[in-house]
């Protein structure tokens, strides 16, 4: 029997800054099954591992990450929450997918396209994920869905995900139409009457996100969810062993 497979939130970002090498490096120690992390691109054109469209947040400085060159934006310490981690750059994808290679951990790229309209990301994206031989390890999600339906054009054999919160209706259904095979819907979508069951009928993957509180965790594993997507990977595997072992 299978077991819902744990993925860590922005690497494992309830341990280590978010969307760091550290983030990842700590999901490969915690023995996740996969890392999700975020994507957009600066001023020129590199691909830069960041939740935010600005600096903000995370940094010690402020701005839009499409306004900074790689230079400048590695100039920046994202290390405000964990003292022992010292100061922590801005990663590249390259610099992420070279830390992966080795795990064989999945890679959940999602791509943040929604609200700045990176030119070409989707071709980058795909582009070096080949180049790095990392085709077989990559799913790749959007809350913009022109991006996910563009990756399969692009390539058609690429997996992917629709993202998604607040009660959308026909979620299912709109996945199949668009040939699209998982949905990672936020955590409370769960909800909706026959949501769960409907999935299962149409083999539409659930890999729900945050999932972070023990209760919930239990409740995804007990539905046999595909994934969930959480920030602490290390309870995520230890209830989903559980589960497993209950069955
Ligand atoms: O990919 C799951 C989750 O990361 C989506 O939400 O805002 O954390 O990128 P967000
Ligand atoms: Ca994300």
């Amino acid at each position: 029997m299978k077991r819902t497979l744990v993925w860590a939130h922005r690497g494992a970002s309830g341990y280590a800054p978010e969307n760091t090498l550290e983030a990842f490096h700590k999901a490969i120690e915690l023995k996740a099954d996969g890392i999700e992390l975020d994507v957009q691109m600066t001023k020129d054109g590199a691909l830069v591992i960041i939740h935010d469209e600005t600096v903000n947040r995370v940094s010690d400085r402020r701005g839009w990450v499409k306004d900074f060159t790689l230079e400048e934006i590695k100039t920046l310490n994202v290390n405000k929450k964990f003292p022992e981690y010292g100061v922590v750059k801005i990663p590249t994808l390259e610099e992420v997918y070279m830390l992966m290679k080795e795990s064989g951990l999945l890679i959940n790229v999602e791509i943040k396209s929604g609200i700045i309209f990176y030119d070409n990301i989707e071709e980058k994206v795909l582009d070096l994920t080949k180049q790095m031989g990392l085709e077989d390890k990559v799913i790749y999600s959007s809350f913009n869905h022109y991006s996910v339906m563009k990756l399969s054009e692009l390539k058609p054999t690429v997996e992917t995900a629709f993202l998604y919160e607040d009660g959308y209706i026909d979620m299912p259904e709109y996945a199949l139409r668009h040939g699209v095979k998982a949905l990672h819907p936020a955590l409370y979508n769960l909800q909706y009457p026959n949501f769960i069951k409907e999935c299962r009928e149409k083999n539409i993957l659930l890999r729900p996100w945050t999932v972070n509180e023990p209760e919930y965790m239990k409740m995804v594993c007990e539905n046999n969810l595909e994934g969930m997507i959480t920030n602490y990977p290390d309870i995520g595997l230890k209830i989903a062993e559980e589960q497993r072992s209950n069955i």
